[in-house]
């Protein structure tokens, strides 16, 4: 027959190259590309009965498509996550990094679902039963009504699920599962991708919700959760920062609600716990204001946050100035500086400058903008700002202040937390604010000018 054609695979990101090199021009990775048999094609299956596939009117389709029913777990970070609940027969993807707390987080959930009524099965392909079942009773779960199996031939557990028909169905790791029809090793791309396809179609066929953990992999000799994000209908990311004991679970890509929608829990002895209020936990370790420290009210997903920035700012013993960044995008940080020198005449120019989201917290919205060059500035000139006030507003190359989304919830947990006054843009609609003194500016030279008196 045919000799067998050899794909080279980036286990980063899925990319096929016709040939073996060093980095992924995918992705960017360096040694991610191993040497992976494809899948073998097989007879192709008949497809029986003539209505299947075949199109309907666009007309007849109901507009009115009442939503998904769903079972929350009643842990309310993780449902919130989740778009309100299970919805039956998805497919989610947890990533995260090793030692996160996938498993622990998972276990829970699997407990506190097994509890609200369905039924759980938990596979796990890295540790056996009875190490699965020491975690429980460690973390209180020991009469969870939640089945356990220690397998990771994926036939054997696709049979076993067929069997038991569970409503939940977890698999730890996606990335140790094994079908002994794909000619490659465990965790490679074709291996992870057979099984989270096989996984994933038994969800939808038999109404089963699957979990699947994949861990993030730094080398490439292992597939990262990447590679089969576009098979499920919700990708969730576990992360954390390490020496941080909290832990942040979001939602990337959800069919089944919103994304960018976080759930907040923290590392205990006792597994993890619920933060109901992050802001309170993100500026619980918050000193008398400082120079530096700018508090910025955030919005995560649907919810107000409020957390601290710091920067530090101080002359360079090197040629070339040191710009480092934790929690907050590196470019941004340069454009910021960049409206500073250009549009308000402050430059940075041999002074290192580090930025830092205390915490831990990873902040993306552009509406952080104007908090970090407070705290830029804050730093540079040695002067704290008002003390019990916080910062929001997104800045053009302009300078020119620009009002965000969600004001008046930002403003309201604000007040809720015992902060007095706010920095925002011009025409921001803050609604009804008596106890709060709301500042607004037009561009970024206003607020340096009347803050910092440059
Ligand atoms: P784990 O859930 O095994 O991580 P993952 O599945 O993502 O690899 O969690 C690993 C870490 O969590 C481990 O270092 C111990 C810690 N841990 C606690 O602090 N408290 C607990 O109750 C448990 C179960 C784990
Ligand atoms: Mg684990």
């Amino acid at each position: 027959g045919m000799a067998k054609k050899l794909n080279f695979i980036c286990q980063s990101c899925g990319a096929v190259h016709p040939r073996w090199s060093g980095r992924c021009d995918g992705c960017g990775a360096w040694n991610s590309i191993v040497e992976e048999a494809p899948l073998s094609a097989g007879p192709a299956k008949k497809t029986l009965g003539a209505q299947r596939g075949s199109p309907v009117a666009l007309t007849d389709l109901s507009t009115e498509e009442a939503p998904p029913p769903r079972t929350t777990s009643r842990i309310d970070e993780l449902d919130r996550v989740l778009g309100g609940g299970l919805v039956p027969g998805s497919a989610i993807l947890v990533g995260g990094d090793p030692g996160i707390g996938k498993s622990t987080l998972l276990l829970q959930a699997a407990a506190s679902f097994a509890k609200a009524g369905l039924n759980s099965v938990y596979v796990s392909g890295e540790e056996a039963s009875a190490q699965v079942r020491m975690r429980a009773q460690r973390l209180g779960l020991g009469d969870a009504p939640v089945r356990l199996a220690a397998e990771t031939n994926l036939r054997d557990i696709l049979t076993m699920l067929d069997t038991e028909r569970p409503d939940l169905a977890i698999i730890d790791s996606v990335q140790t599962m094994w079908a002994d029809n794909v000619d490659s090793s465990p965790g490679s791309v074709s291996q992870v991708r057979a099984a989270a396809h096989e996984l994933t179609t038994f969800a939808k066929k038999r109404g089963t919700s699957v979990i699947l953990v994949g861990h993030v992999t730094k080398e490439g000799q292992i597939a990262g959760p990447r590679v089969v994000e576009h098979m499920v209908d919700t990708v969730l990311y576990f992360e954390g920062e390490r020496g941080h004991q909290f832990r942040i679970l979001r939602a990337v890509k959800n069919r089944f609600g919103p994304a960018d929608e976080i759930g907040v829990f923290e590392m205990t002895g006792g597994g993890l716990a619920e933060v109901g209020n992050p802001s309170a936990l993100f500026l619980s370790d918050r000193e008398t204001p400082a120079p530096g420290s700018v508090v910025f009210a955030g919005i995560e997903g649907t919810r107000p946050v409020l957390c601290e920035f710091q920067a530090l700012v101080s002359p360079t013993p090197h040629s070339q100035p040191r710009r480092s960044t934790v929690g907050w995008d590196g470019g941004r940080l340069a454009m910021i500086l960049a409206v500073l020198e250009a549009r308000c005449g402050i430059p940075f120019t041999g002074l290192d400058v580090y930025l830092n989201v205390a915490g831990g917290l990873r902040i993306g919205e552009p509406a952080a903008d104007l908090a970090v060059a407070a705290a830029l500035l804050s730093a540079r000139e040695d002067t704290a700002l008002p003390p019990q006030s916080v910062v929001f507003g997104e800045i053009s190359l302009s300078g020119a202040l620009r009002p965000v989304g969600q004001t008046e919830n930002r403003l309201k947990e604000a007040q809720k937390l015992g902060f007095s006054s706010a920095i925002a843009p011009a025409r921001s609609k803050i609604g009804d604010r008596a106890e709060l003194d709301v500042r607004q500016y037009a561009d970024l030279a206003a607020v340096v000018g009347e803050l910092f008196g440059a």
